[in-house]
């Protein structure tokens, strides 16, 4: 088939290379021509393990490729997705929905025969009505069809997701454009992955209600393992305990630093917003949403009381910045709210992070990048542990601490309470 991706960050990338990969041409825009010219030069703007070797082997295949040109890729195209971004709105806690409709008027211009337009970008329910609008304005409804395709894969896990996704929801409203995105799909439906199509308004609100849904799993655990720490209870029998119940399921049931990345946060407040806009106070999520909120406080806060209270000075060595293991997305992570929180407080900090230096610590007194492990530690007081990269799965903290015994306190439990007691360290977990 011939496919358009509408923007080419880690959704219309990712997707739009793995299309290709099934034997689809597929012509990715973005109105970024900084990002267009680095994949042009096989130069890929994200972090994202086996990435690179895909775009690479479809692009010099020529089923995918790059432009800044729109025209180009709706003329060209039977299926345009729409794949920008939809950020929290600067006004309120919605979705910023500036770029999707930015997006439909401009394709708009270019709808040369019949196309079905897929949002694939998270929008609140009803927004699919609303592209049709704006379409309707510049092309007659036989020229196209609006249809619904959330997506669902995960940073770091991203290529893997989209050929092994547990389900692929379509929602439509026309049943010709439903088999057409079932036929487009067959490859991984084949393998196994459901299909389920619904109407166009029934995928907008499943995408918002299994990422809400997946944030309370994080905050219910995040608030249970604050009981057990206060009552000598190892909080990873209780996740198991609970996990093995069928109802409930074992996974997003791990504790650690509040939740962050560039959907959970957003996502979760968006929702608030639309249920509020229909009169359906959705006080569940609500909760969660302060939750998350207070946990990326509560844990500052201990980090201050494993020093005694007293910041000042102290050197403090993060092992990942990032809100996630093998990514660079650094979007709401914890480690933003922590590391400005403990500079004014007079730490010195450094940091590594296997996906490089961050833009957002740039500005920072007191704040080194080191592009090493041991580096960074060296005359650290206390360890962070603050995402769980495979690399940090397996340190020699002796060797680490030149037999200084720094402190550790590992938001992510990667090491065992006992074996980190046997070899002498001050050691700080979650829940245990
Ligand atoms: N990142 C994820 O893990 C993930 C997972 C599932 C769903 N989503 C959803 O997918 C959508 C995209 O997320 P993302 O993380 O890929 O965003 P992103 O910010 O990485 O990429 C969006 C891209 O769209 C481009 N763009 C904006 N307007 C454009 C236009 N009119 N024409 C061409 N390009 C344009 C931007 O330049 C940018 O490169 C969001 O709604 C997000 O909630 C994201």
């Amino acid at each position: 088939m011939k496919i358009c991706m509408i923007g080419t960050g880690y959704v219309g990338l990712v997707s739009g290379a793995c299309f290709a990969d099934l034997g689809n041409t597929v012509w990715c825009v973005d109105k970024n021509k900084q990002k267009i010219n680095m994949l042009n030069n096989n130069k890929i703007p994200i972090f994202e393990p086996g990435l690179k070797e895909l775009v690479y082997k479809n692009y010099t295949s020529g089923r995918l490729k790059f432009t800044p040109d729109l025209s180009l890729g709706v003329k060209n195209s039977d299926i345009v997705f729409i794949c920008v971004g939809t950020p929290t709105s600067e006004k309120n806690r919605s979705a910023e929905l500036k770029y999707v409709f930015g997006a439909a008027n401009e394709l708009a211009s270019y709808i040369n025969k019949f196309k079905i337009i897929v949002t694939k970008s998270t929008v609140p329910v009803c927004t699919g009505d609303k592209i049709e609008k704006i379409i309707l304005k510049k092309k007659q409804k036989r020229l196209f069809e609006v249809i619904s395709n959330p997506e669902f894969l995960r940073e770091g896990e991203a290529i893997r997701d989209f050929r092994f996704p547990d389900r692929i929801i379509v929602g439509s409203n026309n049943k010709k454009a439903t088999k057409k995105l079932e036929s487009l799909y067959e490859p991984l439906i084949k393998k196994g992955a459901k299909f389920l199509s619904t109407n166009r308004r029934g995928a907008e609100i499943i995408k918002y209600a299994s990422n809400a849904f997946l944030a309370t799993k994080i905050s219910y655990i995040n608030e249970i393992a604050n009981l057990c720490e206060k009552t000598g209870v190892n909080v990873e029998d209780v996740s198991i305990g609970i996990g093995l119940d069928q109802r409930i399921g074992g996974r997003f049931l791990r504790p650690g630093p509040a939740y962050g990345g560039s959907c959970f946060p957003k996502d979760t407040k968006a929702i608030t917003v639309t249920g509020d806009l229909f009169k359906t106070n959705l006080s569940i999520i609500k909760a969660v949403i302060k939750s998350n909120e207070k946990r990326r406080k509560f844990l500052t806060k201990r980090v201050v009381k494993i020093l005694s209270n007293k910041v000042k000075n102290k050197k403090i060595t993060f092992l990942g910045v990032t809100f996630k293991p093998n990514t660079d997305d650094m979007r709401q992570s914890s480690s933003l709210l922590m590391v400005p929180f403990l500079l004014k407080k007079g730490a010195k900090i450094t940091y590594y992070d296997p996906s490089g230096k961050k833009k957002e610590f740039s500005n920072h007194k007191n704040l080194l990048f080191c592009n090493n492990i041991n580096d960074a530690c060296n005359k650290a007081d206390l360890l962070i542990i603050h995402t769980e990269w495979e690399e940090f799965k397996a340190l020699d903290f002796k060797k680490l601490s030149r037999n200084k015994k720094f402190m550790i306190f590992d938001m992510r439990n990667l090491y065992s309470v006992e074996s980190m007691k046997k070899k002498g360290f001050k050691y700080y977990s979650i829940g245990r």
